[in-house]
């Protein structure tokens, strides 16, 4: 190799090298360019909290003036003045001021997540600052008002519908408390003359009128207490008011009141309990209660005559409490085993066409009372193959369980 061309290849070399930087130096310009176009306001802070450079946003998203935030200037300098001008009004949910300087100063010794801050003129802007490969960080500030408004606004509707679901509820349960007095006295009153107290009725129709009066009235209590029951559910302030109950026993009592449907139709209605069912358990008895009567009450009502009707106790692994009343009465489409659980299950192929029509609201009562224990409701019914609704909750843990919603 000559000298010569050892020359030409050194000076290619550095040709080449030139070349390169000018590249560097043309992406850099462009970026630079890209950061001052940006839509956002960025600053870049070096290891000492002192500013490198920002972008025009940022200076007009504070109001600085080009002499405030330039470069030399440290962080805290420009959050005093934003305190002096009263820039910053919310820092976040800490206030501003003195506060929010404090927080700041943390937020950049640990330079992770955001936070957000309102300005004096009503926008709230997010702040988030990463650390630079050299030390110091760059902060990139967004402004989230739109954002903020639109949660401001879920907020307020959110609030609005749970208070006006409130209000309804409470209306309902003080209108069915209202209704039950009234109901009481024409079920009472129709009681007296059915058992001729006072002296006898006078002609057989008028007994028939007040037999139609009680039987119109016990309806309508049966259908307020539903209205009532979920009521109460909805507005979630159901407590549940334990004591020792014995649930064989409680269901024998409850099963003996549906006397004349179980006559009429020559029902065979029975409560077994399995064998080593605890005595007494603790639970709330006017919830059960409302369970069993819901649900012998439909068993009653759908199947057919000399239809059977079982009301079963057992235990099960895990100390859980089973109640299944069963029926081999007509059973129920899929369709409508799907739908069960909700409220006001409407009418339609699948309403009973004989007796009265319910409220469509028992099953949802015991399967929201089933949860308020801690357990669940399940339903086992298909056409033909009558039906098995069965309750299970735990029995040792609802006291506890209490306790945490209390
Ligand atoms: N044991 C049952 N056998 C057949 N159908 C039933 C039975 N229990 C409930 N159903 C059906 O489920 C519907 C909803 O029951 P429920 O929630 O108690 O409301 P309601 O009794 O007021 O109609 C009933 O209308 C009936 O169609
Ligand atoms: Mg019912």
């Amino acid at each position: 190799m000559t000298a010569d061309s050892g020359l030409v290849e050194r000076l290619r070399r550095e040709r080449d090298e030139l070349a390169r930087e000018l590249e560097r130096a043309r992406a850099g310009a462009t970026f630079a360019e890209a950061v001052e176009n940006s839509s956002e306001a960025i600053v870049v802070y070096d290891a000492d909290g002192l500013l490198v450079a920002c972008n025009q946003n940022f200076r007009d998203l504070y109001g600085y003036t080009a002499e405030e935030a330039k470069p030399g200037v440290h962080f805290a300098e420009l959050g005093r003045i934003d305190v002096e001008r009263g820039n910053v009004v919310v820092g976040d949910e800490f206030g501003g001021g003195e506060a929010y300087l404090q927080r700041k100063a943390e937020y950049r010794a640990r330079l992770q997540g955001s936070f957000i801050v309102r300005l004096k003129d009503g926008r709230w802007i997010k702040t988030t600052d990463r650390p630079m490969r050299r030390g110091g960080f760059v902060s990139v500030q967004v402004d989230v008002t739109d954002i903020k408004n639109n949660e401001e606004e879920l907020r307020l509707a959110k609030e609005q519908a749970e208070e006006a679901n409130r209000l309804k509820s409470e209306f309902l349960a003080n209108i069915s408390h209202d209704l039950r007095t009234p109901l009481n006295s024409i079920i009472g009153f129709s009681d007296m003359i059915l058992s001729e107290a006072w002296g006898p009725v006078g002609h057989e129709k008028y007994r028939e009128y007040i037999d139609a009066i009680k039987y119109s009235g016990e309806l309508l209590l049966g259908l307020v207490g539903d209205i009532l029951d979920t009521a109460r559910l909805e507005s979630g302030r159901y407590r549940l008011d334990e004591t020792e109950v014995d649930l064989p026993a409680l269901s024998r009592a409850l099963a003996a009141t549906f006397e004349p449907v179980v006559a009429s139709k020559d029902l065979d209605l029975a409560v077994e309990a399995a064998p080593g069912f605890p005595a007494t358990a603790r639970a709330d008895e006017r919830v059960v209660a409302q369970v069993v009567n819901n649900l012998v009450a439909n068993a009653c009502k759908h199947t057919g005559p000399r239809g059977r009707v079982r009301v079963q106790w057992s235990l099960r692994p895990g100390g859980r409490v089973r109640l299944t009343v069963r029926d081999n009465g007509p059973g129920m489409p899929p369709a409508l085993v799907a739908k069960v659980g909700e409220p006001f299950l409407q009418p339609g192929a699948y309403v009973a066409q004989d007796g009265p029509r319910g409220t469509g609201l028992g099953l949802f009562i015991c399967k929201r009372f089933a949860e308020i224990m801690g357990g669940v409701m399940e339903i086992c019914s298909s056409p033909g193959a009558g039906t098995a609704v069965s309750v299970e909750w735990p029995l040792s843990e609802t006291a506890e369980r209490r306790a945490k919603s209390g």
